[in-house]
C-alpha cells in the first residue's frame, strides 16, 4: 500500500484507522495520534492526518477522535466510568505510542486535551507509554513546555528525536496540503520513523 494514499480533509469523529500490512508476520507498531484541537480545520489534526499518511507500512496509526466528547473530569466519577472514558484507555492501551499534537492556548494546553489527560492520571495505560509531541506552530512553546511536565508527571517517556515542530502557522494547509509539501512531509516521515524505532528499541 502506497503511504501517500489521499487524506481526507476533515477529521471524522470516530477514530481514522490507516491499516497498514507489510506481508511480515511482525506486528506493526501502533501509534494513537491526539490532537488538542477540536477545530473542524484544525492544523494540528492535518499534522496528524499528514502523519498517519506518512507512516511506514510497519505502522498502524490510528486518529482519535473522541475529545470532545469526554466529560469533565470528576473524580467522583471513576468508580462508575462513563463509556468514552472506558473507549479512550482502549485506545491509549492498544498503542504502543502516543503522538500528540496541539495548538496553544494562552500560554497553556486547551482544556479539552488536559482533561483528557486527567482522566488518564489514575489508570495504567499510560504508565511508560512512549510519547512524541508535535506541534504546528513554531511560537507555541509554552504549551510544549507544560505538556512535555504534564506527560512525564504521568510516567510518560518521552520520545525527544520524534517531537517535531513544523512551521504551518500562516500557511492555512489541510492534510492534503501538507502532503504536497514535500519538506514538512519528509519531516513528518522521519519523526514517525523514529518514533516507531525508539518504541521498538524500549
Ligand atoms: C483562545 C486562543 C488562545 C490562543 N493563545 C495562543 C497563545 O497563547 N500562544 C500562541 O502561540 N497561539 C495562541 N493561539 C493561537 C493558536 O494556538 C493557533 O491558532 C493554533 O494554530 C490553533 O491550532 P489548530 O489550528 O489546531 O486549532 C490562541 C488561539 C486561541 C483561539
Amino acid at each position: 500500500m502506497s503511504s501517500h494514499r489521499p487524506v481526507k480533509r476533515q477529521p471524522e469523529r470516530s477514530e481514522k484507522r490507516v491499516a497498514v500490512t507489510t506481508g511480515s508476520t511482525s506486528q506493526p507498531v501502533r501509534i494513537l495520534a491526539i490532537s488538542g484541537s477540536l477545530r473542524q480545520v484544525s492544523s494540528n489534526t492535518a499534522l496528524l492526518q499528514a502523519a498517519i499518511a506518512a507512516a511506514p507500512t510497519t505502522v498502524e496509526m490510528r486518529l482519535y477522535g473522541g475529545l470532545g466528547d469526554l466529560p469533565h473530569f470528576n473524580p467522583d466519577l471513576e468508580p462508575m466510568e462513563p463509556p468514552v472514558v472506558t473507549d479512550l484507555r482502549a485506545h491509549v492501551k492498544w498503542a504502543d505510542g502516543l503522538i500528540i499534537s496541539s495548538p496553544e492556548y494562552a500560554h497553556g494546553v486547551p482544556g479539552v486535551l488536559k482533561n483528557a489527560l486527567d482522566w488518564l492520571v489514575s489508570g495504567e495505560e499510560f504508565i511508560g507509554k512512549p510519547i512524541a509531541l508535535f506541534n504546528a506552530s513554531l511560537r507555541a512553546v509554552h504549551a510544549q513546555a507544560a505538556l512535555t511536565e504534564i506527560v512525564t508527571t504521568m510516567a510518560g517517556r518521552m520520545v525527544p528525536e520524534a517531537s517535531i515542530t513544523a512551521a504551518l502557522l500562516g500557511k492555512n494547509l489541510d492534510a492534503a496540503g501538507i502532503v504536497a509539501d514535500a519538506e514538512i512531509f519528509g519531516q513528518l516521515q522521519a519523526a514517525v520513523i523514529s518514533f516507531a524505532k525508539a518504541i521498538e528499541s524500549f
